[in-house]
């Protein structure tokens, strides 16, 4: 038997085309995933690889996240997921992504000092928000300030001014996302408190005016500290992706993240949160059961989808959402309003796992299934529920943008394609056409 060092070594890939093979080195992983190196595949041969959707396509190396989707693990830096959930609290596992390791004591209660004390805005937002309709969906408001914020902080990009803005992007954001929702219902936009740590603070600018007091429930913050460590990295998907690419060209932090912000909001990634509400919604109150609603569901002629099920990388369940399905009862229970949407969501559940359609596609509920369930819960509004996902996912974006821009195989990122249109044709004068 080989060790997996000497299969390193001695094992390689051999394509043949035009009747010469070239031989490609095999990359090994730390959990022994294995990939072909085919950086010098076109320099030699003239191929390129074509794969929509890049499922089989390694964009990098990463020491951040790791995901096995038929065993359903997630571990941010080699800590299991399920451990975070029940051991840290948000600002340490953002810590924890974006340094490789977790915090000193010390380190983390500078951390939290200085993103508490970054947490405000500059005056002048305020007019931005003006701006925009009332009834603008808070996500692209989200990807237009964080954008904006680049005007606020022009410096060049040191060490130093690169800290100060992963800080002010951790810190902001929430206070960001509630002023998106306060300008929505018309109220004015609370400051943030400093006393309250960071979900707390986010839950007091969405719910609390300056007419009363308002005492933020110490459960609740905590299911959504809980709620924003499942979110905070999930390795290469859509908008982590689209961070690296736009950074690839030298694009600052701010522009990169407010890119991935607006690739978050498709309701195929982010914005499925809100598409699984409105689907239990309105469940409840047309379809009348959820057999029904699957039928459609399985029905190609029709447009409807089981949403918060089926994952690209996820083959059996989710293990984020094995955690929030457990969340949900509690938070319920404490608010003390009606199951009626969880209901519902545990029978499609109960259903789709035994059904033959979603059984031999592997589909399972994923990390949205039960987070808008619990959103709702929480009192946030329907549009609002994927700026709390942009906010969970702001130390991964930053901490795979910080990696993409300091690996040494660093370049700008830049497919090929395969071009399907027109061969070379002479130009029609317009009097000749039609
Ligand atoms: N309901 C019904 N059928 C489905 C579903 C679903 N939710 N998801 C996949 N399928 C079927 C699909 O029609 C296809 O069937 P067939 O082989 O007969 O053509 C098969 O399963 C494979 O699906 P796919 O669309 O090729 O798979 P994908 O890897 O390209 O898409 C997905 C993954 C997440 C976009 C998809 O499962 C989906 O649309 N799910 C609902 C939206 C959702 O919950 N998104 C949140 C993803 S998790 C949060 C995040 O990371 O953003």
């Amino acid at each position: 038997m080989t060790t997996p060092a000497a299969q390193q070594e001695t094992s390689s890939a051999t394509i043949t085309f035009d009747g010469k093979s070239h031989v490609y080195p095999l990359i090994r992983g730390t959990e022994d995933e294995v990939g072909i190196d085919i950086q010098k595949l076109r320099a030699e041969t003239g191929l390129i690889t074509l794969d929509p959707g890049y499922g089989n396509s390694g964009a990098c190396r990463s020491a951040i996240t790791f995901i096995d989707g038929e065993k359903g693990i997630l571990r941010y830096r080699g800590y299991p997921i399920e451990e975070l959930a029940e051991k840290s609290t948000f600002l340490e596992v953002a810590w924890l992504l974006i340094h490789g390791e977790l915090p000193t004591p010390s380190q983390l209660q500078e951390f939290d000092r200085e993103i508490t004390r970054h947490t405000m805005l500059h005056e002048n937002f305020v007019r931005l928000f003006e701006a925009l309709p009332a009834d603008a969906h808070p996500m692209p408001v989200c990807a237009a300030a964080v954008g904006a914020l680049a005007t606020f902080y022009q410096q060049p990009e040191t060490e130093q001014n690169l800290h100060d803005t992963v800080i002010r992007l951790i810190a902001k954001m929430p206070t960001i996302a509630a002023y998106s929702y306060k300008h929505s219902i018309g109220q004015p936009f609370m400051y943030p408190v400093n006393q309250l740590d960071y979900a707390a603070n986010f839950l007091h600018m969405m719910f609390a005016t300056p007419c009363e007091e308002y005492e933020v429930d110490g459960v609740l913050a905590r299911a959504l500290d809980l709620l924003l460590i499942l979110h905070a990295d999930h390795e290469q998907n859509c908008s982590t992706s689209t961070v690296r690419m736009v950074g690839s060209s030298r694009a600052n932090l701010f522009a990169s993240i407010s890119a991935g912000i607006s690739a978050l909001w498709g309701p195929l990634h982010g914005g499925a949160n809100q598409q699984v509400i409105e689907m239990l919604e309105n469940i409840a109150r047309e379809e009348g059961s959820a057999e029904k609603f699957l039928t459609r569901a399985k029905d190609h002629n029709d447009t409807a989808r089981l949403m918060g099920f089926g994952h690209r990388v996820y083959k059996s369940y989710d293990p984020r959402a094995a955690i929030l399905k457990r969340t949900c009862s509690e938070v319920i229970a404490r608010v003390g309003i009606s199951s009626r949407l969880l209901e519902i969501a545990l029978q499609l559940e109960e259903i789709a796992l035994r059904d033959d359609y979603f059984v031999s596609r592997k589909l399972y509920p994923n990390v949205d299934f039960y987070s808008g369930v619990i959103y709702k819960a929480l009192g946030i509004p329907v549009n609002a529920f994927t700026v709390l996902f942009a906010i969970g996912r702001m130390p991964g974006w930053i901490a795979q943008w910080l990696e993409m821009r300091r690996d040494p195989d660093f370049r700008i990122a830049r497919p090929r394609q395969i071009y399907t249109g027109s061969a070379k044709r002479p130009y029609v004068p317009l009097d000749r056409r039609g």
